[in-house]
């Protein structure tokens, strides 16, 4: 399956390129408006300066004695000129010149009008007549450094946004999100057998008809098992009272025969329904063990049941169980009575059936709620062992049995929300099966 990835990942990356791009795209725009503005503000500067210097230059150069020798202008004070310029005549010949001008830059003949040479911008214009001219160069690196720095200010900001729509995108996400992350909650607390409807409150409109199939799934998934559960409760109770009867007449039948081989095969069927009886007993077990309602309101003392139903086996085997009870007066657990009395039930059935025979049983239950029940006997294999709990699965064949007894305890214990684990050898021993429970404590 393929990985997916974060809805908050996608939108903050998509979100954060789209504007970057967005951002760039305008800047481009803008930068190019400003450059076409800027180099109309520049040129206007250079003729207006060139206008402005001509008059001076025509009337000065008319006032000289000579008047076609050349002139630098002297300056008041020294300085780097920004904007240098000559004044010729239509031969080229200079007439005067700032006093930085370079000739070199400026063409051979004097030209009117804007041009633009590698390094300068150049302006000229005449007087007399076409017979004097000015030229104004301005260096080119002045406009390029304007038109860097709007570019820099335009771009600067993208540095501090791409960051926040980041960190934006991502918390606005995982704010929206919120109720997909408690209905995802909702789902995951769930005990295994909790079918009913998850409730969340404000799911965003495009996963609140998900949750809603969800929901619909879940109790046609509800009904199909409530149906099958009371389906073996109710064929398991109906047989009842049919095998009793069956088994009552069998049992006259196994009297009144005469010594022989009628009354050994009475005896056989007898047997038979005995077996019968015992698996219909186990499959009513089961069903109520998946029916739910394994947790009780009240928190119940384990220590009186337990000590109850042990006392009530141990009449029957022959003071075969040996009790072990924490010092603490009462333990409480949130498992349901009933429930607890079947899974005692089967896990001692199974000890003293399966457990070497002179050797005793041994329950025990800790302040922790943990129940253990330990028995003597060979060890089972591993790759026995972890089948065990799964329904009508043996071990072993010679003696008689359903194959229900742990996965109703296995039921019970996943209803309740506790942990089972089957051992062999047990714990501190070479020898024998172990069954740990650890039942859920009542929060005191
Ligand atoms: N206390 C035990 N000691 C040894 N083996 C056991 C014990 N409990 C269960 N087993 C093994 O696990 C198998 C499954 O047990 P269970 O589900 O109770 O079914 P059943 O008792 O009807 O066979 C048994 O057949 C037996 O081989
Ligand atoms: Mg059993």
């Amino acid at each position: 399956m393929k990985s997916s990835s974060s809805l908050q990942k996608r939108l903050g990356l998509g979100l954060t390129l789209g504007m970057t791009l967005l951002w760039l795209g305008a800047t481009v725009g803008a930068w190019l408006v400003v450059q076409h503005e800027l180099n109309e503000a520049f040129d206007s500067a250079l003729e207006e300066t060139a206008q402005r210097i001509l008059p001076l230059a025509v009337l000065e150069i008319s006032n000289r004695e000579e008047p076609r020798e050349a002139q630098h202008v002297a300056t008041l004070k020294m300085h780097n000129e920004y904007l240098t310029y000559l004044v010729r005549d239509a031969s080229g010949k200079i007439l005067m010149q700032s006093h930085d001008a370079n000739p070199k830059i400026f063409s051979k003949r004097p030209t009117e009008g804007f041009s633009t040479s590698q390094k300068y911008r150049l302006y000229g214009a005449s007087a007399l007549r076409q017979t004097l001219f000015i030229e104004i160069a301005e260096p080119l690196g002045h406009r390029r450094e304007a038109a860097r720095e709007a570019l820099f200010a335009l771009l600067l900001p993208l540095f501090l946004l791409i960051p926040v729509s980041l960190l934006g995108t991502w918390l606005f996400v995982r704010f929206s999100l919120r109720s997909v992350l408690a209905y995802r909650r909702a789902i995951e607390a769930r005990g295994v057998g909790d079918l009913s409807p998850i409730k969340v409150a404000r799911l965003p409109a495009e996963i609140d008809p998900v949750a809603e199939a969800v929901n619909h799934l879940l109790e046609r998934l509800r009904n199909a098992l409530e149906a099958e559960r009371s389906f073996t409760a109710n064929s398991a109770h109906e047989l009842r009272t049919p095998l009793a009867s069956t088994l009552a007449q069998i049992q006259r039948l196994h009297h009144e025969a005469p010594e022989g081989p009628l009354r050994v095969r009475a005896q056989k069927i007898e047997n038979a329904l005995r077996e019968l009886s015992r698996l219909s007993e186990k499959l009513m077990q089961l069903a109520k063990a998946e029916g739910g309602g394994l947790l009780s309101e009240t928190p119940q003392d384990l220590i009186p049941l337990l000590a109850h139903g042990v006392d009530e086996w141990n009449q029957h085997s022959g003071q075969r169980i040996v009790l072990q009870l924490p010092s603490q007066a009462s333990v409480y657990s949130t498992i349901d009575p009933d429930a607890f009395g079947i899974l005692l039930r089967n896990l001692i059935e199974n000890a003293l059936k399966y457990g070497a025979t002179d050797q005793p049983v041994q329950v025990s239950l800790t302040e922790q709620a943990q129940l253990r029940v330990v028995n003597s006997g060979p060890v089972v294999p591993e790759s026995v062992l972890e089948h065990l709990t799964e329904r009508f699965v043996r071990g072993h064949s010679e003696i008689s049995g359903s194959g229900l007894g742990l996965a109703i305890a296995k039921t019970i214990v996943q209803g309740v929300n506790a942990r089972m684990k089957l051992l062999s050898p047990a714990t501190g021993r070479q020898d024998g099966f172990e069954v740990c429970v650890w039942l859920p404590l009542a929060p005191s």
